[in-house]
């Protein structure tokens, strides 16, 4: 705003440096509250942002700086693959990959890791193997890749693309899938028992809307959950050109229904209408509060798979682009968190343990998740009232950290649980419970009861 025409009066020339005052201490804060990188405005509603690093990159200082400065998960684009980590049969070579994991750790990222099996970049003795023997080597190659990263890895890309494009909503040919349709959750649980820490993925291209293709997956997702194949998140790869589908969100949303998180995992965009897309798809995963986080595939254009297309959020001199700015306000405006609730299980077992005739029986409902549990003991009185009980569990690895409406004896192993001054009098065939709250595993409790 200009101030010195001369036809300006006192009053109004008065006014206009107050409003222009107070414009600027508006300005000021804005932009106090908004985040000015990618990872740390995507935090703020505790997501991440990430990107496929390449090694061979990490002496780029343009490349590091922008890498440092804006992004806070990270994946290998290709130096955790088949080929790159077990380039021989039973020879492991985690150089590339130890390396972005190394330079992400010390600069305080995450790591998703990319990919356990996939039809692609399979090294040459993979490919010439089939049957029992091909299913063998797969589930090793998971066993000792997810070993080797135990505890360092955010989640694992443990399948990638095995659905068919077009309308089958199948399973895509490959010599995986020839090795039986069983091969995906068997890698799963090879996964799962390698590095029960790291969310497990499948990930796949052309199924950020709904159709056919992400459908199947919907109903391996379905399946796996009902039947306890353990499954933690599906990531959408999202190569795009141009626009986001219009139902992204809705596609996001129903595998959250689902019981798993949502993640964008290899984010590209080419078109004219990059900017407006790339808002589009921030939106669509913030819209979800279980969709986790968003990582583009590359940093600058130069850096993209998609040669030509310059389909990234910066430019190949390293500077930020339109699309850039169209994430940043979209992650800035904000969203609902991830979810906390974690519960992966709910079992009920009951057992049927009656050591005095009228006495008692305790059965447990059990909430299980990734590294800790809720267990709420029934005890129900037999054909008489209960005056006091005492319920008796097993806990094989957990270790109790609270609990309520009983006494414990102990926090692991063999622990007794005594009932308090309200709970003690139980009339004949009613109920009472109790619960605690635990760390690691608490299934096998198997509990039983007693009068006292
Ligand atoms: C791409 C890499 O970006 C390239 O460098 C490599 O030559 C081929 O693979 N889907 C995936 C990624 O899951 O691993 C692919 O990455 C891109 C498509």
């Amino acid at each position: 705003m200009k101030l010195t025409s001369r036809s300006v009066s006192l009053i109004p020339l008065v006014a206009t440096v107050a409003a222009a005052v107070l414009g600027a201490s508006l300005i000021v804060t804005a932009t106090a509250n908004a985040a000015t990188t990618l990872g740390a405005a995507a935090a703020q509603s505790g997501r991440y942002y990430g990107t496929a690093v390449a090694a061979g990159k990490l002496g780029d200082s343009t490349y590091v700086n922008i890498l440092n400065t804006e992004f806070n998960m990270v994946t290998a684009e290709n130096e955790m693959k088949w080929d790159a980590t077990e380039p021989n049969r039973g020879q492991f070579n985690y150089s590339g990959g130890d390396r972005i994991l190394n330079q992400a750790v010390g600069n305080g990222k995450r790591v998703r890791g990319h990919a356990l099996l996939w039809h692609q970049q399979q090294p040459g003795w993979a490919q010439g193997l089939s049957g029992s023997d091909l299913r063998q080597a797969a589930i090793n190659h998971v066993t000792q890749v997810a070993t080797h990263y135990r505890g360092k890895i955010y989640a694992w890309d443990v399948v990638n693309e095995a659905f068919a494009d077009g309308g089958s909503g199948g399973r895509r040919d490959s010599n995986l899938q020839r090795t039986g349709n069983d091969w995906i959750e068997a890698a799963f649980r090879a996964a799962r028992a390698a590095d029960p820490a790291a969310k497990l993925c499948y990930n796949d291209y052309n199924t950020d809307g709904i159709n056919a293709k992400s459908t199947g997956i919907y109903n391996m997702v379905r399946d796996f959950k009902s039947r306890g194949v353990p499954i933690d998140c599906v990531g959408l790869q999202a190569h795009l050109t141009n626009n986001a589908p219009s139902d992204m969100q809705a596609n996001i949303q129903r595998f959250a229904d689902l019981g798993v998180d949502v993640q964008i995992t290899e984010l590209d965009i080419a078109g004219s209408n990059q900017a407006n897309a790339y808002g589009a798809v921030t939106r669509a995963c913030l819209a979800v509060a279980r969709c986790t986080g968003i990582t583009v595939w590359g940093i600058r254009d130069s850096d993209s798979w998609r040669t030509g297309e310059n389909p990234l959020l910066f430019t190949s001199s390293g500077a930020k682009k339109a699309a850039y700015n169209s994430v940043l306000d979209a992650l800035n405006a904000g969203g609902p968190g991830p979810t906390t609730t974690t519960t992966t299980t709910t079992t009920t077992t009951t057992t049927t343990t009656d050591p005095v005739p009228g006495g008692c029986t305790a059965s447990v409902s059990l909430n299980q998740w990734n590294g800790g549990f809720v267990a709420t003991i029934k005890v129900t009185a037999g054909s008489s009232a209960l005056r006091g009980w005492r319920v008796t569990t097993t806990l094989s690895s957990g270790t109790v950290t609270s609990s309520w409406s009983a006494n414990g004896s102990g926090t692991s192993g063999t622990v007794n649980w005594t009932n308090v001054d309200y709970n003690a009098n139980v009339p004949a065939g009613q109920s009472t419970e109790f619960g605690f709250q635990g760390n690691g595993s608490g299934s096998g409790l198997n509990p039983s009861c007693a009068a006292s």
